[in-house]
C-alpha cells in the first residue's frame, strides 16, 4: 500500500517521477505528490488529492528539478485529502519524506519529543519528518545521525519504506527500510528507488535490493547502503528481465480484461517453463527432496492468493497424499494452529509483499522450517526470504482485482502435486498428464474469453441491479465460489458471497428474495446432482438461478458451458466466467474496474 519513487541526478526528474508513480498507482490512488529540487535554489511541493491525473494536472512548466521524491498514497492514518497527501515536510520546510508502511509508535514519539510542534497533517509520517528535524535543528546532529537516531526510536512492530530529502543536500535521498517493498534503481549517470522494479524499469532494468534496517544513501553516482552501526555493506546488483510495455493498457479499456484475456497465453507459457518435451515437470530435487520428507504442507495467502490455496490443497492431497491445510495469513500470523512435527510452508502471494504473509515467514524462518513461495514478482521480499520460488510467469497484473495470477497459482500448484506425486512413486500423479490438460485448458480459456458477448449479457440481465448475489458448489466448486463471490464484490459493489451449496439450507437460504442471483458452479461428478438440488431449493424461493457447468455434466438450461478438463483443474476453467461476470457488471454500473474503491493491490500494512 502506498507507492513510493525518488531520483537524483537528472533534468528528466519530474517526468521519471510521475512515471514511476503511474506504474504505481495500484499500490493506492487516494492522493499523490511530489517533491523536486533544481539544487538552483529553487524548489517545489505539489500534492493532490486523488489520482496521479490530478497531480499532473497541477504541475506548471516551472516545476522541474535535478532530484525529487514521490508518492501515491493509500490512507492508514487521516482521510485522503492534500494535508494527509505525502511528501510530509518539517515546519522549517527543509525536510521532505514520503512512507508506505504504518509508525505504530508514532502517537509516542509525538508526545516525548515534540509537544511544542504544530502539525499540519494526521499522519504518522509528519511525526517522522518533524523529529529528523528537531533533532538536526535542536540537537545540532547531521541529517544522516539524526535520521538513525529516529529509525532507532521507531518501534520493531512498525513497517516503513522512507525516501528522505534535506533542501540542504538537494543532490541525496536517504531511503530505509523495514517490512515494506524498496528496491534502488541504477541509471546511467542519475539513482532512483522505487517501491517496485516496474516503476523504474522505463530507465532501467539494474537494481540493488535494500534490506530492513539498513541506511541507503543515494546520489547521482554513488549508492552506499550501512547498516545502523555504521558499518558499511557491499551489495550486488541484479537485473530484470521484464519488457517495461508488458505493463500497457494497449487497446483495451481496463487492465483487468487485458488480463483475463492473457490467460491462455499465460497456461502455454507455464507449460513451456515447467514441463519438458515429455511432459515431465522441471521442478529443483532439492525442494522435492524436502516436501516429502514433510508430514504436512501449510499453504499460507491472502484474498485470492488463498482462494488460490484452497484448490492447491486438494491437488496436493490428491497427487501427492500429504495432509494440506490453508490458512489466511492474517489470521495464522496472529494466531498460529498448533503445528505438525514436520511442516513444509508453502506461500502463494502475486506481489511477493503481503505484510501478513510476510509476518508469517519471519516466522517460519525463525524456526528453520523449510518455505516455498509461489509468486508472479522475482525478487521479491516473499521470495527471497523463502527457502525455495517458483515463479509465476503472468507478466505484471495491474487491475486490483486478480485474475491472471490465480490462474497460475492454480497451474503451479497443479504441476508441483504431480511432480511431487510422481517423486513418491504415486500412481495417480503418473496418470495426471498435466501437460495435455493444461493445453485443454488454454484452449478451454480461449473458448471462453471468445464468448464475452454471451457472459456480457447474462452480467446485464442478471447482476446490474440486485443488491445481492451467491456463488455456491462443493468441493472444488466452493473454492472458485469463495473467488468468483470476491471478484463481483470487490469491483462491482453487489454484497456476494460464496458458500458450500449444502450450508445454504443452515442460515443463508433466509436472505433470498425474488429474483436474487444464485450461481450454481458444477464441475465435480460426485456432487454435481446435489448442487444442482441445492440452486432448486433457491429457485423455490424466488432466486434467479444461474449455472455454470463443465459439458459432461451440462443440462439443456444451463446458462455457461465449461469445455470438459480433468476435474482436479476444473477450478482454472470455472473462474473465467466469473472473471468476465465481475467485470462486465463493474462496467454497466460505470464503475473504475482496475481501481475499486478503499482498495489496493498490495497490502504492505497488517
Ligand atoms: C490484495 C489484492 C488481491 C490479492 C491480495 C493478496 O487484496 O487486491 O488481489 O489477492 O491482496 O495479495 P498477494 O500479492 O499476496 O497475492
Amino acid at each position: 500500500m502506498c507507492g513510493i519513487v525518488g531520483v537524483t541526478g537528472t533534468n528528466k526528474t519530474v517526468s521519471i517521477l510521475i512515471d514511476g508513480l503511474k506504474r504505481l498507482e495500484y499500490r493506492g490512488y487516494d492522493s499523490a505528490g511530489i517533491y523536486v529540487n533544481d539544487q538552483a535554489g529553487k524548489d517545489f511541493l505539489i500534492k493532490r488529492a486523488g489520482r496521479i491525473t490530478n497531480l499532473e494536472a497541477a504541475l506548471t512548466p516551472e516545476v522541474q528539478g535535478m532530484a525529487g521524491i514521490g508518492h501515491t498514497r493509500w490512507a492508514t492514518h487521516g482521510e485522503p485529502n492534500q494535508a494527509n497527501a505525502h511528501p510530509q515536510y518539517s515546519a522549517d520546510k527543509r525536510f521532505y519524506l514520503v512512507h508506505n508502511g504504518v509508525i505504530e509508535n508514532y502517537k509516542d514519539l509525538k508526545e516525548e519529543y515534540l509537544s511544542d510542534v504544530k502539525f499540519k497533517s494526521q499522519t504518522d509520517t509528519e511525526v517522522i519528518v518533524q523529529l529528523v528535524d528537531k533533532f538536526v535543528t535542536a540537537y545540532d546532529m547531521d541529517t544522516k545521525a539524526a535520521l538513525l537516531k529516529v529509525l532507532r526510536l521507531i518501534s520493531r512492530d512498525s513497517s516503513y519504506a522512507f525516501a528522505l530529502m534535506d533542501k540542504e543536500q538537494p543532490d541525496t535521498l536517504y531511503v530505509a527500510k523495514n517490512k515494506s517493498p524498496l528496491l534502488v534503481g541504477i541509471g546511467k549517470g542519475y539513482n532512483m528507488v522505487g517501491s517496485d522494479a516496474l516503476s523504474m524499469l522505463n530507465e532501467t532494468n539494474e537494481f540493488m535490493e535494500i534490506e530492513d534496517h539498513e541506511l541507503v544513501i543515494v546520489q547521482p553516482d554513488h549508492v552506499t547502503i550501512e547498516s545502523f552501526d555504521n558499518e558499511e555493506k557491499h551489495r550486488d546488483t541484479f537485473t530484470v528481465d521484464m519488457d517495461p510495455n508488458a505493463a500497457d493498457k494497449g487497446a483495451y479499456p481496463f487492465y483487468m480484461l487485458k488480463e483475463i484475456d492473457e490467460q491462455p497465453a499465460v497456461m502455454r507459457r507455464l507449460v513451456q517453463e515447467y514441463l519438458g518435451a515429455n511432459g515431465k515437470p522441471q521442478i529443483d530435487e532439492k525442494l522435492l527432496a524436502q516436501m516429502q520428507e514433510a508430514d504436512h504442507l501449510y499453504i499460507v495467502g491472502a484474498g485470492t492468493s488463498y482462494h488460490a490455496g484452497l484448490v492447491g490443497a486438494r491437488l496436493f492431497e490428491r497427487f501427492a497424499q500429504i495432509p494440506t491445510s490453508v490458512h489466511i495469513s492474517s489470521e495464522f500470523a496472529y494466531e498460529q494452529p498448533l503445528l505438525s512435527k514436520k511442516p513444509f510452508f508453502i506461500f502463494l502471494s502475486q506481489s511477493g509483499e503481503t505484510a501478513d504473509s510476510r509476518e508469517v515467514l519471519v516466522h517460519v524462518n525463525e524456526n528453520k522450517w523449510p518455505s516455498l513461495t509461489i509468486t508472479n514478482v522475482d525478487k521479491s521480499t516473499l521470495s527471497r526470504e523463502a527457502t525455495h520460488t517458483l515463479l509465476l510467469y503472468a507478466g505484471p497484473e495491474i487491475a486490483v482485482a486478480s485474475t491472471k495470477a490465480y490462474t497460475a497459482q492454480v497451474a503451479v500448484e497443479a504441476i508441483l502435486a504431480k511432480a511431487l506425486g510422481e517423486y513418491l512413486g504415486l500412481e495417480a500423479a503418473q496418470k495426471f498428464d498435466v501437460k495435455d490438460e493444461l493445453a485443454k485448458v488454454a484452449n478451454g480459456m480461449q473458448a471462453l474469453v471468445d464468448s464475452k458477448d454471451e457472459i456480457e449479457a447474462i452480467a446485464s440481465h442478471a447482476l446490474s441491479k440486485p443488491r445481492n448475489a451467491f456463488y455456491i458448489g462443493r468441493g472444488l466448486d466452493w473454492s472458485v465460489s469463495l473467488e468468483a463471490a470476491l471478484k463481483l464484490k470487490e469491483i462491482s459493489y453487489v454484497q456476494a458471497e460464496g458458500f458450500a451449496s449444502g450450508e445454504l439450507k443452515h442460515g443463508t437460504i433466509a436472505l433470498i428474495e425474488k429474483n436474487t442471483p444464485v450461481i450454481g458452479i458444477i464441475t465435480q461428478s460426485r456432487t454435481a446432482g446435489l448442487t444442482r438440488s441445492n440452486l432448486e431449493e433457491t429457485a423455490a424461493r424466488g432466486a434467479n438461478i444461474l449455472t455454470i457447468a463443465s459439458r459432461h455434466l451440462a443440462k439443456e438450461d444451463d446458462s455457461i458451458i465449461l469445455p470438459d478438463v480433468d476435474e482436479m483443474i476444473s477450478p482454472l476453467l470455472s473462474v473465467v466466467p466469473a472473471q468476465l461476470l465481475a467485470y462486465y457488471t463493474s462496467l454497466g454500473k460505470g464503475l473504475d474496474v482496475d481501481k475499486p474503491r478503499n482498495l489496493a493491490k498490495s497490502v504492505t500494512v497488517q
